[in-house]
């Protein structure tokens, strides 16, 4: 059984048993495969028949010099403007993945088999690609959407428990954002519930996509509404541009309980809301403390990209299923901060 969405009108996520899928989506033609190493290793049966091109997984290599070393073999190998780029992997293959196709040769197409929880609920959807630079997380990309994303639960059986219990940050998140049920499912199921049940996981994948597809549909270059997919990003990005201590959902889960904190205090957020928010990331198995001091996350939050000139924009839950953008300045973002 599969299910399949469209993002903006073109890009189509299909969700299930979805790599049975692929041979229908890809196109005609030369097609050029894009892993990293552990994938490669965990996942061969997704590479019969190729000789993938291989990079190094973690996110220090999500940088321009992985970048260049990708598109030089490219080159080497012949690719032209018809050449379709596969990414197979979590969400730094796919935003790799993403910017490659986008610049090579000023754009090539290509797609995803997006391998992780956190992929198929937030990265690997929605057309935002990209590396970092110094430090900073996606500083350098573009939007550009994929022909298609692949997102089978079933590939998560290779998965650490860590890397699951990440995705579901994100999926909380949406939850948090747009979707109580979405949330109520993942309250109700609990963390080894979904680790068992394909059929659950596959809910929460499709809620997931459902929601993020509705909103970059409606606003594809963040202008506007998209910013609230960024929920608990303000406060996550600091969070791992200041220690290595967290992965990305689990920063984003100590984000969302800040968030919902700050929310609190503003005034926009019931206290049964925010002890629901903080009661089911607790129960996921989540630290919700940051892991260093907020003095050093408000220095890291003002010069992340999101914000401009003396204000951010945040995201702030409002309900469970509903949030608000509030452009908040640098000076009262400093006030609140110090009382979280
Ligand atoms: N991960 C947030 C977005 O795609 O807009």
């Amino acid at each position: 059984m599969s299910y399949s969405l469209q993002v903006a009108g073109r890009s189509r996520v299909v969700v299930g048993s979805a790599v049975a899928e692929l041979p229908q989506l890809l196109p005609a033609g030369r097609i050029e495969v894009l892993t990293d190493r552990n994938v490669l290793k965990l996942h061969p049966e997704l590479f019969v028949g190729c000789q993938p091109l291989v990079i190094e997984p973690g996110e220090e290599n999500k940088r321009l010099q992985t970048v260049e070393a990708v598109c030089r073999e490219l080159i080497r190998r012949g690719a032209d403007r018809s050449t379709f780029l596969l990414g197979v992997g979590g969400g730094i293959v796919t935003d790799m993945t993403g910017f490659v196709a986008s610049i090579y040769m000023r754009g090539i197409p290509f797609g995803y088999v997006s391998t992780t929880l956190l992929g198929n609920v937030d990265a690997s959807v929605g057309g935002k690609n990209g590396v970092d630079l110094d430090g900073y997380k996606n500083m350098l990309g573009v939007f550009a959407q994929p022909r298609f994303v692949v997102c089978d639960t079933l590939l998560f059986s290779t998965l650490p428990a860590r890397e699951i219990r990440a995705g579901l940050a994100e999926a909380v998140k949406t939850g948090i954002i747009g979707d109580e049920g979405l949330f109520a499912l993942i309250e109700r199921t609990g963390f080894e519930g979904l680790c068992r049940s394909s059929k659950a996981m596959d809910e929460v994948v499709v809620r997931s996509v459902r929601l993020k597809a509705a909103i970059v549909s409606r606003d594809e270059r963040e202008q506007g509404e998209r910013r609230k997919l960024n929920l608990g990003h303000t406060f996550a990005h600091a969070i791992e541009k200041c220690s290595r201590e967290m992965n990305h959902g689990e920063a984003v889960a100590v984000g969302l309980v800040l968030a919902a904190r700050l929310a609190r205090r503003i005034g926009v957020l019931p206290a049964a809301d925010e002890e629901r928010i903080v009661g089911l990331l607790t129960a996921l198995g989540f630290a919700i403390e940051a892991p260093v001091p907020m003095s050093e996350l408000f220095e890291a939050m003002t010069k992340d990209k999101k914000s401009e000139c003396e204000a951010i924009h945040f995201v702030l839950p409002t309900a469970i299923g509903a949030c608000e953008i509030r452009t908040i300045p640098f000076v009262e973002l400093a006030q609140w901060i110090g009382k979280l």
